[in-house]
């Protein structure tokens, strides 16, 4: 167990580049050499009690200067603590194994007695909140990179993370120069995390033109940290929900969603939660074959009323144990009468994940094959009719022309 000396390197020179206000930091163990290294954006949401039953939210960012008494650098866990403000804290819990590290959790401590802040607070107490943040499996001697936001929310406070990277258990003394890559960033590679997302040439029957196709997302469940995917899931997703008379429609952003679930031998679970969608996806297994059993989704519009809607008695999305399900063209799944599922490019294994991979896909049926089929029938079906059409019209004329000159 080493007790870390720090060092803090701030940004006073500049990166020209760089206008955007990232907190970097360095922690030294007491060899003095590189241990901890941190580069990242945090903006935090707090909402707080400013009278009986009336509340007030704050946002503010993560400085710049912080610092970093009491980050520890152990041989399998590692604490990264940044101290900023009047008695404010955020620390990121760090546990690695042979080949791989990972967050535990992200502890944020706030005062509210720090009225530059918390202005009218009626409380004075410091209060904290532990999210944990899906940063796993980033390789030992890498760095873990993320552009994209993660948003964390437990009870009152909101912390986005964006602009991310983070190296524990430096190697050497010195930053990897090899990345770990988010999946958020993969996902949606063509920058911009936030509004536009990339649409892939999809179909164009979308219930509404004006939403973009959804991004495609990719979500796995492993049993524990050593284990590779137990359950793995790609798909895009919209939702279709009514607000009185009106359907509205959303889609599920994967770079804002969080993603858990268990696998069992009987039944799996996967669960995706984001700021507008929480959905509880269950699967059953029946011995050879495996299909969706359940649905329970609630969707948070930005404005309007929570709809939650959930079915139990569902049996689709079905392959046997040991394959997939795949679908690729969109689908609609009819959830309650208030509340509608579309997926895109869909492709699940809730059971028998191996090696991290999917097995085998058993297809949705009339997916490509299928839709080609169907207008290259028509289009013949129309061109033989043409041709008879046609072919009765000369033969018509030419007899109505034969009788006409009997005629005369
Ligand atoms: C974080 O907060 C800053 C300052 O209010 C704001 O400009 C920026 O857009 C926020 N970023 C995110 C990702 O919320
Ligand atoms: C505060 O809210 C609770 C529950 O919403 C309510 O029972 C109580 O009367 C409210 N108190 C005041 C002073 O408005
Ligand atoms: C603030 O804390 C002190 C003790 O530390 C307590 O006596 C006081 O009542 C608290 N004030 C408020 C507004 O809660
Ligand atoms: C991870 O695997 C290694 C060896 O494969 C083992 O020693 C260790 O206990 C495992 N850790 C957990 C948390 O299962
Ligand atoms: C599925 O269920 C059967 C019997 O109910 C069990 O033998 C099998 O191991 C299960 N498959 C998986 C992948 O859990
Ligand atoms: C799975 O289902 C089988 C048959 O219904 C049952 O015998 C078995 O105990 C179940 N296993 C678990 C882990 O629930
Ligand atoms: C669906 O989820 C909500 C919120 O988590 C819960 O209250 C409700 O009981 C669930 N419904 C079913 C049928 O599981
Ligand atoms: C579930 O669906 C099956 C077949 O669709 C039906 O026979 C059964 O009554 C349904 N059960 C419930 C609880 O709705």
């Amino acid at each position: 167990m080493f007790w870390c000396a720090f060092v803090v390197f701030f940004l006073a020179l500049g990166n020209e580049l760089h206008l955007s206000h990232a907190t970097e930091v360095s922690v030294n163990n007491t060899e003095n050499k590189l241990c901890l290294y941190a580069n990242l954006m945090v903006n935090f949401t707090v909402t707080y009690e400013v009278g009986v039953n009336k509340s007030e939210t704050v946002l503010f960012v993560l400085p710049e200067n912080v610092t970093t008494e009491g980050s520890i650098c152990n041989n399998t866990t590692s604490t990264l603590k940044l101290g900023f403000g009047d008695g404010h804290s955020w620390a990121v819990e760090f546990t690695k194994d042979n080949k791989t590290y990972q967050v535990d959790s992200i502890v944020f401590t706030y005062n509210l007695n720090d009225s530059s802040v918390f202005t009218n607070s009626t409380s004075n107490e410091t209060k904290s909140v532990t999210a944990k943040p899906r940063i796993t499996n980033v390789g030992v001697d890498t760095y873990y990179s993320c552009k994209s936001e993660n948003v964390q929310r437990v009870e009152s406070v909101t912390q986005t993370l964006y602009d991310v990277t983070l190296q524990a258990f430096v190697t050497n003394g010195s930053k990897s120069d090899t990345d770990t890559v988010c999946t958020a960033d993969l996902t949606s590679t063509t920058v911009a995390p936030t509004t536009t997302v990339t649409t892939t040439a999809a179909p164009t029957s979308t219930p509404t033109p004006t939403l973009p196709t959804p991004t495609t997302g990719n979500y796995s469940i492993a049993p524990d940290f050593n284990s590779t995917a137990c359950l793995m899931a790609t798909f895009g997703l919209r939702i279709g929900f009514k607000q009185g008379d009106k359907v509205e429609t959303i889609n599920l952003v994967p770079s804002a969603t969080e993603v858990g679930g268990a696998c069992g031998v009987n039944s799996s679970i996967l669960i995706l939660t984001s700021d507008t969608i929480d959905i509880m996806f269950t699967f059953s297994n029946d011995s050879k074959k495996f299909h969706l059993h359940a649905l329970n989704v609630t969707v948070k519009p930005a404005t309007g009323v929570a709809v939650v809607a959930a079915n139990t008695n569902m049996s689709i999305w079905v392959a046997a144990v040991g394959s997939s399900y795949m679908c690729n063209k969109e689908q609609t799944l009819t959830v309650t009468e208030t509340l509608t599922l579309y997926t895109f490019k869909l492709r699940v294994q809730p059971f028998g994940v191996e090696k991290g991979e999917f097995a085998t896909a058993e297809d949705c049926g009339d997916d490509t094959t299928g839709s080609w089929l169907v207008p290259i029938a028509v289009g013949v079906a129309l061109a033989v009719l043409i041709l008879i059409v046609l072919i009765a019209y000369f033969i018509g004329r030419k007899r109505n022309q034969g009788s006409s000159y009997e005629h005369f």
